[in-house]
């Protein structure tokens, strides 16, 4: 029997077929306008993604990245909510599905789903890819625009996914509280940037004051200890590059790193990380230097040397965004 394919490649094999038969300059054009109008003014009063050329553009470029970045996000809650798996997931501003694929990635079994987007072309080419994921062929993609009157059906989890930048201050609100109120479990993600930052720790104080705690990435559900505009939270994710990348961006490297900020925020019980590591591991001779966000609302920069043992093997090992100490069963 062939083993299953991982859902990272059932989605690039997925994407990669969208662009067939688009000669290449028109693809790469494609993502150019799409660069261009994601750097223009934002919010705006109608979707960026109008056509299908638009979408297809965005998938094929985007996507991976924003599924890695979810994914990534969706581990970190896992690992705090060991037990937990999701019986129902609602995905605000899901365009062309990257969290609902991320989903069912992270947790086996299938579930209802549900997409809700503005842009009706993005939704059509979610659900055309979602086809070939068996987990994902009964989701429901629902044209919703996020304002005034957005309500949100119960559930289990939902996913807002690089989208708060979408949105004016009183949306991302709107969007904040209607998740708060319709599902247990909720996970933002935005662009690891310091405006990417400062929507989640919006974010993350609206559903604290309505009772969520923190599941990930901090270790406590006390305030950010991040003094504002000194610094900003944020990961990386290693994405494998297309070649469609790779013809946008030119040069040969086969990865690139997306860099998110995220909050999960949880009303189940939750074993969030003793502490985080919050940026890359320095590696020295004989010892590690890891920068950590800690239980105590206190970023630490603690040293791991040879002296230390199995510690230090696992020090050695240790990524940007992993739980420090690792759990006993991994050191
Ligand atoms: C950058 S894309 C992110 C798509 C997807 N969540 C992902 O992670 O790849 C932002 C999405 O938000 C949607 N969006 C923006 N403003 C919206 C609004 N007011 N109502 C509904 N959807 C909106 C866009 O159509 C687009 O699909």
């Amino acid at each position: 029997m062939n083993a299953p394919v991982p859902p990272a490649e059932a989605l690039r094999t997925a994407l990669a077929t969208l662009l067939d038969g688009l000669p290449p300059k028109q693809a790469a054009q494609a993502v150019d306008r799409l660069i261009a109008n994601y750097r223009g003014a934002t919010p705006t009063d109608a979707p960026i993604l109008r056509d299908r050329a638009d979408v297809a553009a965005y998938a094929a470029y985007r996507m991976p990245a924003t599924f890695e970045a979810v994914r990534s996000a969706l581990d970190a809650l896992a690992a705090a909510v060991p037990d937990w798996v999701p019986a129902g997931h609602v995905d605000v501003g899901g365009g062309t599905g990257a969290a609902t694929w991320a989903v069912s990635a992270t947790w086996d079994g299938t579930r209802p789903v549900t997409v809700l987007d503005w842009a009706e072309p993005a939704l059509a080419l979610g659900r055309e890819i979602a086809a070939a994921r068996p987990a994902l062929r009964d989701a429901r993609w629902q044209r919703t625009r996020i304002g005034a009157d957005l309500t949100l059906d119960r559930t289990d989890l939902v996913t807002v996914s690089y989208v708060l930048n979408e949105l004016t201050a009183p949306d991302r609100d709107r969007l904040v509280d209607a998740a708060a109120a319709a599902a247990q479990t909720v996970v933002i993600v935005e662009a690891g940037t310091p405006d990417g930052y400062a929507r989640v720790i919006e974010a993350r104080d609206r559903l604290l004051a309505a009772g969520f705690h923190i599941a990930a990435p901090c270790p406590h559900s006390a305030a950010c200890p991040i003094v504002p505009g000194t610094d900003w939270c944020h990961f990386s994710a290693r994405v494998r590059r297309s070649s469609l990348h790779r013809q946008v961006k030119g040069g040969s490297l086969a990865y690139e790193d997306e860099k998110f900020s995220y909050v999960a925020a949880t009303r189940l019980p939750v074993a969030p990380a003793p502490s985080r590591v919050v940026r890359r591991p320095q590696i020295r001779k004989g010892q590690v230097l890891l920068d950590l966000c800690e239980a105590d609302e206190q970023l630490r920069r603690t040293t791991v040397t040879k002296r230390h043992g199995d510690l230090y093997k696992a020090a050695r090992d240790a990524d940007w965004g992993d739980a420090w100490p690792p759990c006993a069963s991994e050191t």
